[in-house]
């Protein structure tokens, strides 16, 4: 049967909407989300979406409409999360070791929830921009607690020669220099992406736990224990995974450790576990070439539109969105059109035969897909269709050239 989201055939969408297309399901990401509410209904906690993961200003709205806060990262990601919603501030949290002075003020003017503070030179940048508006702010410093997760080196945060943080075992001399317009209000810890185990979550948890204790004994009233995101999804067709165990573990490492604290709410930052699983990249067969002995399978999206394999060399699945009966498969590269050698969506996999004219769904692309793409090569960026039930809706329509020449000037 050839593939669809929900209701909706991909062979239509394709050809109503072009490829390459992003489709995104919001049962899919909806069903996520209660599942990770589910998960951690015994303790008081927020769930801080992370922009980054997809920012596309409907899916914020699916977390907003929800009670979902958000992890923001910018000052342009903030901005994204007032236009779906400005009430939606109290349950932002900021992270990220660059904030600007511009991008200060926006966040305490805007009464975010929280500042996850990464280092000592933006606590004293943050507590100036803090007096000089006048405005009381609430911050947790990010720690760096020295766990090692397994994950791809480039997604892995939280040890010491790491550049995210505040070395834990320096944290509280930091915390004691606040000032008096920032309030020591929470621990926050974040050790990287994409990881599938729950242990090291645990881990990091119980060194915040600690800090904390530690923290209320000078005196400090935290109130937010925020660990982060970071909890990692299947892209292997044959690995085996259940969604709802997978988080139903990770909230077993961190509950216990929440509520031996006591008095503090939790702050959950996910992104790949609500949406990456929610979306497919739909591309088409341009050509088939032999190179020697190699196959290439040239399709018409490229490392702009969906860079995770270039740069981390991401496994994704790909299938044939109407598939041919009982014919061979081939073993191929599957590669876009740009000049990159990088540019490529698999390399020697084994494939059901396809020709030019085939659709092709490359799985598992709704998070880290559209948020990192490009317009290398000059290539205007795909569209994206939300699909409920049986409706399919454009959320951002496919760029032009003209779109991208815009800012330029002779
Ligand atoms: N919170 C903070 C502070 C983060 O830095 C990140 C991700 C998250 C939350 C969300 O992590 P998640 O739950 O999505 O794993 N581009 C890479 C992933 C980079 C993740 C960066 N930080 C990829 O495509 O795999």
């Amino acid at each position: 049967m050839p593939l669809h989201c929900n209701g909706v055939s991909l062979e239509s969408a394709a050809r109503r909407f072009g490829t390459p297309l992003y489709v995104y399901s919001a049962d899919h990401i909806i069903g996520r989300l209660t599942l990770f509410e589910r998960a951690f209904r015994a303790v008081p906690h927020q769930v801080c979406y992370a922009v980054k993961a997809n920012s596309s200003l409907a899916i914020l709205k699916l977390f907003a409409d929800r009670g979902a806060g958000f992890d923001v990262v910018s000052g342009g990601e903030l901005e994204r999360v007032l236009a779906v919603d400005r009430k939606t501030a109290e349950r932002v949290v900021f992270s990220g070791i660059g904030k600007t002075a511009p991008e200060m003020d926006l966040a305490l003017r805007s009464g975010i929830l929280l500042f996850n503070v990464e280092s000592e030179g933006e606590l004293e940048l943050l507590s100036e921009r803090a007096a000089k508006l006048r405005i009381r702010a609430r911050i947790a410093l990010r720690v760096n607690p020295d766990v090692f997760a397994e994950t791809h080196p480039y997604i892995s945060t939280g040890m010491r020669e790491h550049k995210f943080g505040i070395d834990i075992r320096r944290a509280r001399a930091v915390y004691r220099k606040a000032g008096k317009y920032l309030e020591a209000a929470g621990v926050s810890v974040h050790i990287g992406s994409q990881i599938r185990n729950a242990e090291p979550f645990g881990a990091a948890a119980q060194r915040v736990a600690k800090l904390i204790a530690e923290l209320r004994r000078d005196g400090h009233a935290i109130r937010y224990m925020d660990l982060g995101g970071g909890l990692g999804i299947e892209y292997h067709a044959d690995h085996a995974f259940d969604a709802e165990e997978r988080v139903r573990q990770y909230a077993a490492a961190l509950v216990p450790v929440a509520q031996s604290v006591g008095g503090v709410k939790l702050l959950l930052e996910p992104g790949r576990f609500l949406v990456a699983q929610a979306g497919a990249l739909l591309t088409r067969v341009l050509y088939i070439k032999k190179n020697g002995e190699k196959n290439f399978v040239i399709v018409d999206a490229a490392m702009n539109d969906l860079l995770r394999p270039a740069l981390y060399q991401a496994y994704h699945e790909i299938v044939p969105v109407t598939p041919r009966r009982a014919a061979r498969k081939i073993v191929a590269d599957v590669v876009g059109p740009v000049c990159e050698s990088g540019d490529f969506f698999a390399r020697d996999r084994e494939l059901p035969p396809l020709r030019p004219g085939d659709l092709v769904a490359i799985l598992d692309a709704g998070a880290y897909g559209m948020s990192l793409a490009s317009n290398y090569n000059s290539r205007p960026r795909p569209a994206e269709i939300l699909v409920t039930g049986r409706r399919a809706r454009v959320i951002r329509r496919r760029e032009t050239v003209n779109d991208l020449i815009a800012p330029e000037d002779l």
